[in-house]
């Protein structure tokens, strides 16, 4: 039987084994999908297993998308420009860290069928899964990115990835057709960003990274305004679907079944 892991601090909440042996028992592999509570030094030992085949593939949550890289033999190509691996897997002995973070927020947009093309784009946050947004929308076309944190230094590293994008000072907005919380606020249900709403004028995309809660305040309040709203959650089945295709070469499918699971 294969064996795969997720991998984090915390680890308790993730959904991912739920996802991915659900797809596993529809497709008859035989396979189990597990969660591993780690701590940063045992990263190297957790390799070494998917080295020696002990484990067939690795998916990475936070606080690890970084740091489990020096472990790794090669990476793909966005997981080399983000500096961020939520995918691994052995191929020809050598061991393979891809980000497909990216695809799933790409996927999630075309999923609710909003074109980024010619759009202008403000990020709020910038944790780890930033990059990964940045490199999806400038695939994706958007016209302009922008990118506001509380702690402006993080903003300004990750325009040392993307020079392009502007940094605006956290607590301005100014205008954009598409906003996305990318913060930790809204993990708590009476958390709120301080925004002011009224002033955005409707009709604006919001996007909340965050899919547990589904309906944050940021989300809640846009919706009463009259905007367009969506949540995380279909990323966040996205990026798992690419990384079961990656290991079991099957793209299972993604039916109304699939998406309720998660909302249990
Ligand atoms: P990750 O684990 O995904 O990397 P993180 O680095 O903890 O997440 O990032 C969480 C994001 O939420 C950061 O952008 C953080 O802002 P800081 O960089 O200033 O810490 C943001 N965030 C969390 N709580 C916040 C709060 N109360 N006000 C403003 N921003 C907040």
């Amino acid at each position: 039987m294969k064996k795969y892991l997720v991998i984090g601090n915390p680890i308790d909440h993730s959904l991912s084994p739920k996802l991915h042996n659900y797809w596993i028992k529809k497709n008859k592999i035989d396979a189990i999908y597990e969660k591993k509570l780690l701590i940063k030094s045992d990263l190297k030992k957790i390799i070494l297993k998917l080295k020696l085949g002990e484990i067939d593939g690795i998916n990475v949550t936070v606080p690890f998308k970084n740091s489990v890289i020096p472990y790794i033999d090669e990476l793909s190509v966005e997981a080399k420009k983000t500096q961020s691996v939520n995918t691994i897997y052995r191929k020809n002995d050598k061991i393979i860290g891809h980000n497909t973070d990216i695809a799933g927020f790409e996927l999630g947009l075309r999923h609710f069928k909003y074109n980024v093309l010619g759009k202008k784009v403000l990020i709020l946050g910038a944790g780890g899964v930033v990059p990964s947004i940045i490199f999806a929308l400038k695939k994706m076309k958007a016209s302009h990115i922008i990118l506001s944190n509380r702690t402006k230094l993080k903003a300004e590293n990750i325009k040392k990835i993307f020079p392009g994008i502007e940094i605006i000072d956290w607590g301005k907005t100014g205008e954009f057709d598409m906003i996305i919380n990318a913060t930790s606020i809204g993990l708590k249900s009476d958390d709120e960003i301080k925004l002011n709403y009224n002033d955005f004028g409707k009709n604006k995309f919001f996007y909340d990274v965050i899919y547990n809660p589904k309906d944050t305040n940021f989300l809640r309040k846009a919706k009463e305004l009259g905007n367009e709203i969506e949540n995380g959650k279909m990323m966040f089945i996205y990026q798992a679907h690419q990384a079961f295709a990656i290991w079991h070469k099957i793209f299972p499918e993604i039916d109304n079944e699939t998406i309720k699971l998660l909302d249990d």
